[in-house]
């Protein structure tokens, strides 16, 4: 394939200092006005063709440097007008993406000669994707900086680095959710993958795939978390903790064995008809089994007293919850992951943030069991997980320490099982970021509009290339600096993407 240089519009010439990964260009007169920061051009290297993208653009005018007097700056202060353009420049600096051979694109070892010509794709008809893209990829998304209408240029993703993790990190309504629906999902789903995607609030995903979609509380709870759930939402009883009699009561009845290897709580959709039944029930054996424990009469009457004003604290909701947590048609064990090109999402709305980490935490032991089932398969798996600091905080406390561990777990297996995770964030690193443990797993990157904290953390990955950390405070809703293996570019491309 070959670059027809004719049909693409010379605007500028590469200045000094040029370099093997670097040169500044120097635009043609007015170009300034129409050639954008991120765009991509293509420099004729003495016949060799080299990409290359258009950063930290300046502009200089000798007559108007500040900070000392001249004679340009004397006359602006005492006419209010501007003084000659004669030394005035515009330029970019460009960060090469690689050099175009007959075996496609390589990287640029020789030294780029001062004065070569550079000629921009934009407005030409003619996709610079067509010649930057390897062979295994799926497309998705566009380049931000063609938006024209015929000129979306489709990014390439290359599919043997999925499983090497993805991370999307973004101040609250940079449109992170907005790329997970309309990029990520749909680019998973053509690489070959089932798509798990966790809905934490239940807003994001879940009214867009309303066929695909299940709810926490249709997954059957075992009797274990059952009883956790009553003895939490009765505050223990007024107790401090689980380890005393009426909690302990609770949590013997209803994980009783009934003998033929079901607890009480198996059962109770069988022998109660909705919540209240339900209470009533777990009230009726939970004194009884105080009373029977209670062999000198001594204390049953405080342990009656807290056990009622426990189950006081219990709203009627939380018991029909509970009701419809016992009939369940699918507990987690059984759940059946999506298969490759599938989309399942589970809203986990309805429940308390612990109710949603301990579902969590069970759904992330069957992955990992079913991964090490598979010996030399292959999973095939994309969990996206949206809120990644509810599941993996910076310092993670209580049930998170353990889900943090699973990530961890989930993402150190799932490079040789082909899973990959999918980390969506407000913040990147600190205390407004995920674990740092589980950031070092996610290779492939998507930065878009960050909070100003994290400018340091996405400095370090962005700024080799000459982006501007800064530059990321300014983004648009919906625009993501693309980074890692996943991109086939060696330099972060800036894409962007439609909504409805
Ligand atoms: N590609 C896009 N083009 C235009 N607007 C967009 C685009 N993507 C997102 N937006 C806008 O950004 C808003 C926020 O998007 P989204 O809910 O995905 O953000 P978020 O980063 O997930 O926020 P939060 O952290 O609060 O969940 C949307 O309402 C939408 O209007
Ligand atoms: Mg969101």
């Amino acid at each position: 394939m070959k670059i027809e240089l004719e049909k693409l519009r010379l605007i500028g010439l590469t200045g000094s200092t040029t370099s093997t990964t670097e040169a500044p260009l120097i635009l043609l007169e007015g170009e300034e006005a129409d050639v954008r920061e991120e765009e991509v051009v293509v420099v004729d290297n003495r016949g060799s063709l080299i990409f290359a993208v258009c950063r930290q653009g300046l502009g200089i005018n000798e007559n108007l440097r500040v900070g000392g007097y001249s004679p340009g700056v004397a006359y602006v202060r005492s006419t209010g007008k501007p003084p000659s353009t004669a030394k005035e420049s515009y330029h970019f600096i460009l960060s090469f993406i690689g050099v175009f051979t007959d075996e496609g694109l390589k990287t640029n070892d020789s030294i780029v000669a001062p004065g070569s010509p550079v000629y921009l794709f934009r407005g030409s008809g003619v996709n610079p994707f067509d010649y930057l893209k390897p062979s295994e990829c799926v497309m998705g998304g566009y380049l931000a900086s063609a938006k024209k209408k015929g000129e979306e240029w489709q990014i390439p993703f290359d599919k043997t680095f999925i499983p090497y993790h993805i991370g999307v990190f973004g101040a609250t309504g940079s449109g992170k959710s907005r790329l997970a629906r309309h990029v990520l999902i749909p680019l998973l789903k053509k690489a070959g993958y089932g798509v798990l995607v966790l809905d934490w609030e239940g807003v994001d995903y879940t009214p867009f795939f309303k066929q695909e979609s299940i709810s926490i509380c249709d997954f059957r709870m075992d009797a274990y978390a059952a009883a956790d759930f009553v003895v939490r939402s009765a505050d223990y009883f007024g107790y401090d903790n689980e380890e005393k009699p009426v909690p302990q009561a609770v949590i013997h009845v209803m994980s009783r064995d009934m003998g033929d290897g079901e607890k009480w709580w198996d059962k109770i959709s069988i022998n109660a008809k909705n919540g209240g039944e339900l209470r009533e029930k777990l009230r009726v054996e939970v004194l009884e089994r105080l009373k029977k424990r209670d062999t000198k009469n001594q204390y049953m009457a405080i342990w009656e007293f807290k056990f009622e004003s426990g189950l006081e604290k219990i709203m009627d909701e939380d018991w029909e919850l509970l009701y419809r947590f016992a009939s369940g048609k699918t507990s987690v064990e059984d759940f059946k992951l999506p298969s490759q090109g599938e989309v399942c999402v589970i809203d986990m709305s309805e429940v308390s943030d612990e109710l949603k980490l301990s579902f969590f935490s069970k759904l992330c032991s069957k992955i990992l069991s079913t991964m090490q089932k598979l010996r030399d398969k292959k999973l095939r798996l994309a969990l996206i997980i949206d809120e990644a600091p509810q599941y993996c905080p910076f310092e993670p406390r209580g049930l998170r320490v353990k889900t943090t561990e699973q990530i961890k777990n989930l993402c150190a297996l799932g490079r040789k099982r082909e899973l990959c995770v999918v980390l969506l964030a407000q913040g990147m690193a600190g205390e407004i970021g995920i674990n740092a443990a589980v950031r070092r797993n996610l290779n492939t990157l998507f930065i878009g509009q960050i909070h100003p904290l994290d400018l340091e953390e996405a400095g370090k990955r962005l700024a080799p290339y000459g982006i501007k950390p800064e530059k990321l405070l300014y983004l648009n809703p919906g625009e993501f600096y693309f980074t890692g293996k996943i991109n086939p570019l060696p330099t972060p491309l800036l894409i962007s993407f439609k909504i409805d």
